[in-house]
């Protein structure tokens, strides 16, 4: 089965909590988003293997460590998992990344796919998936599913606030693949929004209401 990690980090949930007011706008949404989805970087790639690589210092040579040949790719969901990628590049500078297109029909919440672009070599690569928001789950598990359908054997999921709902949905349709996520908030409305979570994530980082 795979894991449900919470990082709730002070300082990841200090700006998670300026995120959700109604009361900030898009630019400062847009730091706070960029600057956590770097912090939570720090767990989703805690377990990359290292190796031994012999090096020179000015003072000696020595036997470190790197991060061994780890090919990574980002692939936000759109249009609001774009506002995750830039914090986790920071981290991972090599990463390629894809972009998958999702909106959830307004009338039945599911999700519909209008746009796939994908590393060519995306079967070789840790993806990690990022969405801010994971409600229903239907998107990051379609997401998901189409990446396995491409070949892609390694996935992780990287979103801010969830719903128990969701959660449920992906661990059920992918129980190998690992969650981590900033909140776990209470539950879904009628209109399938995260209650309290923070509104329309990808209005509010675009400005687009
Ligand atoms: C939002 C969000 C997720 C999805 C979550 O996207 O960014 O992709 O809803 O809901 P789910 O878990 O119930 O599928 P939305 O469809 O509003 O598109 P947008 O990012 O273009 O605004
Ligand atoms: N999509 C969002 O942007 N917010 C929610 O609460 C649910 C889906």
């Amino acid at each position: 089965m795979g894991k449900l990690h919470i990082i709730d980090h002070p300082m990841i949930t200090h700006k998670l909590t300026i995120m959700r007011k109604t009361e900030t706008g898009s630019k400062d949404f847009r730091e706070l988003l960029n600057e956590i989805s770097m912090f939570m970087g720090y767990e989703i790639t805690r377990d990359f293997p290292l190796e031994e690589v012999e090096i020179e210092t000015p003072v000696s040579k020595m036997t470190a460590k790197m991060i061994s040949g780890k090919k990574v790719a980002i692939v936000p969901i759109l249009r609001a998992g774009l506002g995750m990628v830039d914090g986790l590049q920071t981290l991972v500078p090599v990463a390629k990344v894809g972009h998958i297109g999702l909106y959830r029909d307004p009338e039945t919440h599911l999700p519909v796919e209008y746009y796939c672009k994908l590393p060519f070599d995306i079967e070789e690569r840790t993806v990690i998936v990022v969405d801010p928001m994971l409600a229903t789950g239907g998107s990051a598990s379609d997401a998901i599913t189409l990446l396995k359908n491409k070949g892609v054997k390694s996935i992780r999921l990287m979103c801010l606030v969830g719903a128990p709902e969701g959660a449920e949905k992906v661990m059920a349709d992918h129980p190998d693949v690992d969650i981590y996520i900033a909140a776990m908030d209470e539950k879904l409305n009628e209109h399938k929004y995260i209650v309290p979570g923070l509104g329309d994530a990808g209005d509010r980082l675009f400005g687009t209401k």
